[in-house]
């Protein structure tokens, strides 16, 4: 079992989804830096993102570089070509030059609405990779696949199918978000989270390596907020959570990211 949680700085991930023009998103941005700034937050020990939609990436890069802040962002898709006749698409290398750190990957939104497959967001992390950017993979299971098949079992197999598009090293970042506790207030319990967080660990273990399972950081998503989030931060295997509507309000996302500051509630 590979569960050493030192060598990892948990990562709070804010997905705005189809919220917030580049106005708007200064805003927020400017509001969560000096929320953070205030309460002297280490982004050392807690490392916090967003994931702004694509036509506000240019502004948040000029504010965050021009104010300094320590905020790192990225975006919440991204193309798996690299080039050519693909109208709509937007490059791995484009979001490179905007500094994205990050790109999520098979959000289960786009899975459904895009019907992405495995072997798309397996591309589509590859692509990432190839630009120098992390891709944050989403997997989890519907409420049907958890009566049917457990809690695991096909975040496992999502997993799987992603890593086999994949080279063998490059740093990833795993969301495991059961669509059933998205934007539905119902959040999973830290325990089912810490038990899917584990397996997906085994499984990169194996496909990877033991250091890779040990480095890689593995997110809980799903009505994740400021009074649910220091559960899932005890437990071994969760590194970290990806915010959907709490990440729209500065204060409540900035409560989030402080979790260490409430761990005992
Ligand atoms: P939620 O969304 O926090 O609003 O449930 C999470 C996500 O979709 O990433």
């Amino acid at each position: 079992m590979v569960t050493e949680t030192s060598r990892r700085t948990p990562l709070i991930a804010g997905n705005w989804k189809l919220q917030q023009d580049h106005l708007q998103a200064i805003a927020l941005v400017q509001k969560l830096a000096w929320t953070l700034q205030d309460a002297k937050h280490d982004h050392a020990s807690v490392e916090v993102a967003v994931f702004p939609p694509f036509t506000d990436l240019r502004s948040v890069q000029t504010l965050i570089s021009a104010e300094k802040f320590d905020l790192r962002f990225g975006a919440q898709d991204v193309s798996e070509h690299d080039s050519g006749a693909h109208t709509g698409e937007v490059s791995a290398a484009m979001l490179a030059k905007l500094d994205c750190a990050y790109a999520i990957v098979g959000h289960s939104e786009r899975r459904q609405d895009h019907h992405e497959s495995d072997a798309i967001v397996g591309r589509k992390a590859a692509a990432a990779l190839r630009a120098g950017i992390t891709p944050i993979i989403c997997v989890g299971e519907t409420a049907e696949d958890l009566e049917q098949h457990g809690a695991s079992a096909v975040p496992v197999q999502q997993l799987r199918e992603v890593l086999a598009e994949l080279p063998a090293t490059g740093e990833i970042v795993v969301a495991y978000e059961p669509v059933w506790a998205i934007g539905s207030g119902q959040a999973a319990t830290a325990e089912q989270a810490q038990q899917v967080a584990q397996a997906l660990r085994q499984t990169i273990a194996e496909v990877r390596s033991d250091e890779a399972a040990a480095a890689t950081r593995i997110l809980y998503g799903g009505s994740v907020k400021s009074g649910n989030i220091a559960g899932f931060m005890r437990e071994p295997d969760v590194d970290g959570a990806l915010v959907g509507g709490a990440s729209l309000d500065a204060a409540e996302f900035a409560a989030i990211a402080r979790f260490k500051h409430h761990v005992g509630t």
